[in-house]
């Protein structure tokens, strides 16, 4: 039988078949198609529930802000805030998310190393709970449009080189995030002197991916190091397991050590956020494809109907995955590249993988695709985007329904002006 250990806990085989919350995904794979994204809905209210409550049960003043970029859908936002989570956004598109997902706009900060003027009035219109400011330009734009004191936290980049892959990697000397250390005074004496400024606090996110506890708790002491201040939002960034052998903290773990540390170096009354993405999303989510072809040159490829227009994360940062082919459970294993259709051999789900009994037509589900797949999905080959469906109790919800052939053509101005001139 096969390891279930990366599914999402509800997860359990039934025949030939497997099922997420009480449903099926073969009758998933009939309803809505294929590629989907599918989550057990209550893992994903669990591990909200785990953040929040391991947080306040440690610090008082704890706010949880989910990162939306890890799965920016309102249908997202909805069950996540539901739970009690805030938000982080970047720019008015989540921006835009959220509030249509129904997050408080107190609850929500804003992001970005380049923000435009329109993702700073609808921030402002809108009232969020603070703007982070990433550097000096968002000093003068938060003051251009500002018809009040505007709360704020200012981005520092710590100078950690965290032990991820370098484009998770936010928080190391050259990174385009936040300000560095050496100009922290001077961003905070500009502040200080804005009449439409509120400085209330320091924000650092490190990086994604991260399992090294000890890589937090540099964060902390560094940020200590600044000054003292009524808040401190220390970003996301704890990692998860996406192969067996993986070791991961779980969010308590994780917890635990960051709050020690925060009680440590930057004291017990502040107010302390953390912007959790991948750890609430990714294991809760899987994405169930169908095999289209498999070819035998030099070696096995088996190719499914996604691929580079759902799943990025092999390609831009080597993330390797464990799938299972849907009900061959029992079936002696092939040695494969598990592949997409799309045009590019750098088009890989998971290179050199175990599969069982893999057949034209089955299903095969990769797991913990929670975080930043369907962010990332995109037309490659004109591909339509993937559904998203939330199951729990014996019931599956659509969240998001697949992109339509209409949709695809909608954009296409110039098709529409040439029909015009055949008329
Ligand atoms: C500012 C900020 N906060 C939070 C996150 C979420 O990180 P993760 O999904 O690794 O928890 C990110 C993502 O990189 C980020 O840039």
């Amino acid at each position: 039988m096969p390891d279930l250990s990366l599914l999402p806990t509800s997860a359990v085989i039934d025949g030939a078949d497997l099922r997420i919350g009480g449903y099926s995904l073969t009758e998933i794979a009939m309803e809505f198609g294929t590629p989907v994204f599918v989550f057990d809905e209550q893992q994903l209210r669990a591990r909200a529930r785990s953040f929040l409550d391991g947080l306040t049960s440690r610090h008082a003043r704890g706010r949880v802000c989910f990162a939306t970029k890890s799965f920016p859908s309102a249908s997202m936002v909805a069950v996540l805030a539901g739970e009690g989570l805030g938000l982080d956004v970047v720019g008015a598109g989540e921006l835009r998310l959220g509030l249509a997902g129904g997050a408080d706009p107190n609850s929500i900060v804003m992001h970005g190393n380049a923000k435009s003027d329109a993702d700073i009035e609808m921030a402002l219109d809108a009232g969020i709970g603070y703007i982070v400011v990433d550097g000096f330009d968002d000093i003068d734009r938060i003051s251009a449009f500002a018809r009040r004191r505007t709360p704020v936290l200012l981005r520092v980049s710590p100078g950690i080189e965290s032990s991820t892959h370098a484009a998770l990697a936010t928080g190391g000397k050259g990174s385009k995030f936040g300000v560095p250390v050496e100009q922290v005074p001077e961003a905070i004496a500009r502040m200080r002197a804005a009449p439409m400024i509120d400085l209330r606090g320091l924000h650092a996110h490190i990086g994604s991916q991260i399992t090294d506890l000890e890589q937090f708790e540099a964060e902390v002491a560094a940020l200590a190091t600044l000054g003292k201040f009524d808040v401190y939002d220390l970003g996301g960034g704890l990692g998860v397991r996406y192969e067996p052998g993986d070791v991961a903290p779980d969010i308590d773990e994780y917890l635990e050590r960051l709050v020690a540390a925060v009680h440590e170096h930057l004291g017990e009354d502040i107010e302390l956020i953390v912007e959790p993405g991948r750890s609430v999303v990714a294991p809760a989510g899987i994405t169930l494809y169908r095999i289209l072809t498999i070819k035998h040159a030099g070696r096995m490829h088996v190719a499914v109907d996604g691929g580079m227009g759902d799943n990025l994360e092999y390609p831009l940062y080597g993330q390797r995955f464990t799938p299972l082919v849907v009900g061959r459970w029992d079936e002696p294993e092939v040695l494969a590249d598990l592949v997409g259709r799309h045009c590019e051999s750098g088009d890989v789900v998971t290179p050199d993988v175990r599969l069982a009994g893999p057949r034209i037509g089955d299903l095969v589900v990769v797991p913990v695709t929670g975080a930043y797949c369907f962010t990332m999905a995109n037309n490659y080959n004109g591909a339509l985007r993937p559904p998203v469906v939330y199951c729990a109790d014996g019931r599956a919800r659509l969240g998001v329904r697949r992109e339509t052939p209409d949709e695809q053509l909608a954009r296409e101005v110039g098709l529409l002006a040439s029909a015009r001139r055949a008329d």
